[in-house]
């Protein structure tokens, strides 16, 4: 088999965990190829990409901000969950010439979930998602897809919440002031926001209406423990970091361009940390 060559294109991009996941992956598994790191800025992705692809050998990329919603406009086929979230982070270049896109961010998410909690029962009670950016948005197809019986979704900016409870009846969009008194029936606490990452404000939730019952996950993975999820381990809720949901998200993507579905090993999780 021939060399395979993929990437990740971003802009800026230097700051990206994706190339020591997936060239540890093709190292694990006996793989010829590598993954690199290429800066693109978002003017020049539509010329870039096909070029990439078709000209220069490549077989597939992920996209990460700010090119994932443009990328849309780039591929000949995106499949029904691309197409749901309204955003592509996985193109492959198929045998037929074409540019497949799709979106593996909810697969993440909800994958790092099933793995780390295996009897944990999506169907249980309401979903709480703090925040309606991008990450928002897939995460909600994902919960949709595990039939969440219902999503509350609460963010700063009400428009972006209510944009997204649109998509189906089960999701209903909240002002962000009520999140402390929304919790007292939550199975499971999200936040998507960037609130807690090193850098940002921090996030202010009173945790004291959560059911000890419930699950509670953060997707900023720097720093691995948020203030959020100490609070929460220290009430006696279970805890779900959100480094598993970028590895678990590079998965789909590997499958797609190398063929073999590849596993999150603790391994892993400590080169990437
Ligand atoms: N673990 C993973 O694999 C993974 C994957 C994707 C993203 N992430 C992380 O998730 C976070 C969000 O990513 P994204 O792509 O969804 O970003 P995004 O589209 O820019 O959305 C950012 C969200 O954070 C909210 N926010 C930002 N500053 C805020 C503040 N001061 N007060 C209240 N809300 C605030 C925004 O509210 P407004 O709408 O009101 O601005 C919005 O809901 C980032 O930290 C990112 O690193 C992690």
């Amino acid at each position: 088999m021939a060399h395979i060559k993929t990437g990740v294109i971003g802009h800026p991009i230097s700051h990206s965990k994706s190339p020591l996941i997936h060239n540890f992956w093709i190292k694990h598994h006996n793989l010829d190829g590598h993954y690199e790191a290429i800066d693109i800025p978002p003017e020049n992705l539509p010329s870039a990409l096909p070029r990439l692809l078709k000209d220069d050998g490549y077989t597939g990329f992920n996209l990460t901000i700010p090119h994932k919603e443009i990328a849309m406009d780039i591929c000949d086929e995106i499949d029904p969950i691309g197409q749901a979230i309204g955003a592509v982070n996985t193109v492959h270049l198929r045998e037929d010439g074409k540019i497949f896109g799709t979106n593996t961010d909810a697969f993440g998410f909800i994958y790092n979930i099933k793995q780390q909690f295996p009897d944990y029962d999506f169907t249980r009670g309401p979903a709480i998602v703090l925040g309606a950016g991008g990450a928002a948005k897939a995460i909600i197809h994902g919960l949709l897809q595990e039939n969440v019986p219902q999503i509350i979704v609460l963010n700063r900016t009400l428009g972006k919440a209510e944009a997204l409870a649109n998509v189906d009846p089960k999701v209903t969009a909240r002002p962000w002031d009520d999140r402390h008194d929304i919790l007292s029936n939550a199975a499971l606490v999200v936040n998507t926001t960037a609130l807690g990452m090193a850098g940002k404000p921090p996030l202010d939730l009173a945790l004291d209406k959560l059911p000890t019952s419930a699950l509670v996950s953060d997707i900023v993975y720097a720093p691995l423990m948020t203030d959020l999820l100490t609070h929460a381990k220290a009430r006696g809720n279970d805890i779900v970091t959100g480094i598993g949901m970028l590895l678990h998200q590079a998965r789909p993507s590997f499958k797609l361009w190398y063929g073999a579905m590849p596993a999150v090993t603790q391994d892993l999780e400590d080169l990437v940390l």
